[in-house]
């Protein structure tokens, strides 16, 4: 990891600044250390990973390479219509990059994915950067088999910088208001504490920033056929109640915004407090 990525991290425990130490990143303030891994930090502790989110890694872990095929191939035959690109350009219109203005001092505009997987959505992100303005890309994930996935598809990668790294969305290594735009793409409902991970997306965007979540739930306003339902309640096994966790947001944010962008999607979308004056 380069100066500028490090400068960007902070202790998952203790937020306090980290410093490279051969392969490993040593937080100044607790003591901690990080291992670094053929180029991954990983920025959590496995004894903290339970429930939910420790089943689904088995899953992401197991078969890292079959998740964007089967996202691309069989999510619109479960659906029974629509297609990924629709999906997909459904959130990219929220994280809205086009309304991001360049960085006093010329500093690069900074983006964050939380469960970045395999990198489906680092395409779109280079698509719709506005030109001409340095951007880099966070990707965490706490799956090092999907990280390692992204790392593949970063060989012959030419867009912005990106940084991937090994953490758990519950305990984000960042500091307070770090990112110009924060997003998530398909595990809200497998998180074992959504209320804390809302918190720190929240926490880690600067004020006013768009965040967007997006995740199943069986669109409210359809009639559904019991294929449908069925092939719903096999993709979301592990969530007792799928659905758009508004009542999870952090107090004092803006703008929340609630829609179905496919049968199956939700698309939350709402803005960090605004700067205290
Ligand atoms: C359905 S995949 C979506 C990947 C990518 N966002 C996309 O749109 O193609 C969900 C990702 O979230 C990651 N994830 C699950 N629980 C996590 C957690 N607690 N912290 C960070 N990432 C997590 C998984 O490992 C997986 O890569």
């Amino acid at each position: 990891m380069n100066d500028a990525g490090l400068a960007q991290l902070v202790c998952p425990t203790c937020r306090g600044r980290l410093a490279q130490n051969g392969g490993s990143l040593d937080c100044r303030q607790c003591r901690a250390s990080w291992a670094v891994e053929a180029g991954l930090p990983r920025l959590y502790r496995e004894s903290t990973v339970r429930g939910t989110d420790r089943l689904m890694r088995v899953f992401y872990d197991g078969l890292p390479s079959l998740h964007d095929p089967l996202t691309r191939h069989l999510l619109p035959l479960l659906e029974a219509g629509g297609s990924e690109a629709a999906l997909r350009d459904g959130y990219m219109k929220r994280i809205d990059l086009a309304a991001l203005a360049p960085r006093a001092g010329g500093l690069p505009l900074r983006i964050l994915e939380i469960g970045v997987g395999a990198g489906a959505n680092l395409p779109l992100l280079q698509r719709d950067l506005p030109r001409g303005i340095a951007a880099a890309i966070w990707g965490l994930d706490l799956s090092v088999g999907m990280l390692r996935q992204c790392q593949r598809r970063l060989r012959t990668w030419t867009g912005a910088p990106v940084h991937l790294l090994a953490g758990d969305a519950h305990a984000l290594p960042f500091a307070d208001g770090a990112f110009d735009r924060v997003f998530h793409v398909g595990a809200m409902g497998s998180f074992r504490d959504g209320r804390r991970v809302l918190a720190e997306m929240t926490r880690v965007a600067a004020p006013g920033t768009p965040i967007v979540v997006v995740d199943e739930q069986l669109d409210p306003g359809r009639a559904h056929r019991l294929h449908h339902r069925a092939a719903f309640r096999l993709l979301t096994f592990y969530d007792p109640s799928p659905h758009c966790p508004v009542e999870l947001l952090p107090p004092g944010v803006t703008d929340v915004l609630e829609e179905a962008i496919s049968r199956f999607y939700y698309c939350l979308s709402f803005r960090a407090p605004p700067p205290t004056r």
